[in-house]
């Protein structure tokens, strides 16, 4: 696997690999990978395709009281998950050359990005949003591969994607799970072993919901009692809210494709999870 900087070297690899007819495939991520993201990389290898990851920890999506300056950089060890997995290129810009003196463009998505975690973390999505669109600008990619654990952000993506005439295919991938049910984050190592042991209570309470909702149970109800189960186990809850799975509008009607989704801390910890529902 190579690893490049610089946005010159960048293109050059790409135009040969695409001058002998390759398909370029990328797997944005912020590195301390785990086998969530490997599996997205995993997604993006086909026959004909050069699978193109990005590690890049994008200071633009993190507010002033946010994790960035203790967010988890891995740098070796992330370069081996990668090449074990397959993937051909490690894009890995600093920040000088995401974001140069000067740089004056925020990309903002409406809609999908406003409720649910676009409330709570205000100007996250236009920082992923901003961030993304450099990504594939200066990737070019024919595809590109997220992970439906950030249910929210693969939408904004989508939309974003749509709404700009993008010529690239953005393709969702199921979210990875520890064997207990915790869904893979670079985050999970905040927990400590007591926290760790309680985090399971998350994807719990979504499963439990969604089995509830699909039986035909009154979604507030439920709503309701999903929230307290974590609060029961010690997390302070941002939200839990059942949404169509398109559009991310709260209190879907049953015969659309709906999702439940949460954000609830566990201490200092902030984990996100989202189940389909029936
Ligand atoms: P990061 O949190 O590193 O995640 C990179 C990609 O891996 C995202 O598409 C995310 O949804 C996916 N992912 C993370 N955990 C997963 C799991 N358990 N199962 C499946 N996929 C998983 O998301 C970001 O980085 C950034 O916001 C980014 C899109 C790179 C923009 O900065």
């Amino acid at each position: 696997m190579l690893t490049v900087r610089d946005l010159a070297s960048l293109r050059e690899r790409l135009a040969a690999w695409r001058s002998e007819g390759a398909r370029i495939a990328l797997v944005p991520t912020m590195g301390a990978l785990h086998a969530g993201h490997i599996a997205l990389v995993d997604a993006a290898r086909r026959p004909g395709t050069r699978v193109v990851a990005s590690i890049f920890v994008n200071p633009r999506q993190f507010a002033p009281n946010e994790d960035l300056a203790r967010y988890p950089r891995r740098e070796a060890a992330d370069a081996r998950l990668l090449t074990e997995g397959g993937c051909d290129l490690l894009w890995m810009p600093d920040v000088e050359t995401m974001y140069p003196a000067g740089f004056a463009t925020t990309i903002a998505v409406g809609g999908v990005s406003e409720g649910l975690d676009g409330a709570a973390r205000p100007g996250h999505f236009d920082g992923v949003a901003t961030v993304v669109t450099k990504l594939l600008n200066q990737v070019r990619p024919d595809c590109a591969y997220f992970g439906e654990k950030d249910f929210q952000q693969l939408a904004v993506i989508r939309r974003l994607v749509t709404d700009l005439d993008m010529e690239v295919e953005i393709v969702g991938v199921p979210t990875q799970r520890d064997d207990d049910g915790l869904a893979l984050s670079s985050r999970n190592i905040y927990l400590d072993e007591a926290e760790r042991a309680g985090a399971v209570a998350l994807p719990r309470a979504l499963g439990i919901a969604a089995r509830a909702i699909a039986r035909g149970e009154e979604p507030a109800a439920v709503l309701g009692d999903a929230r307290a189960a974590l609060e029961g186990a010690g997390f302070e809850v941002d939200y839990v809210a059942l949404v169509d799975a398109e559009t991310l509008i709260p209190g879907p009607a049953a015969d659309r494709p709906r999702r439940l989704l949460a954000a609830a801390r566990l201490g200092a910890t902030r984990l996100i999870d989202n189940v389909a529902v029936g």
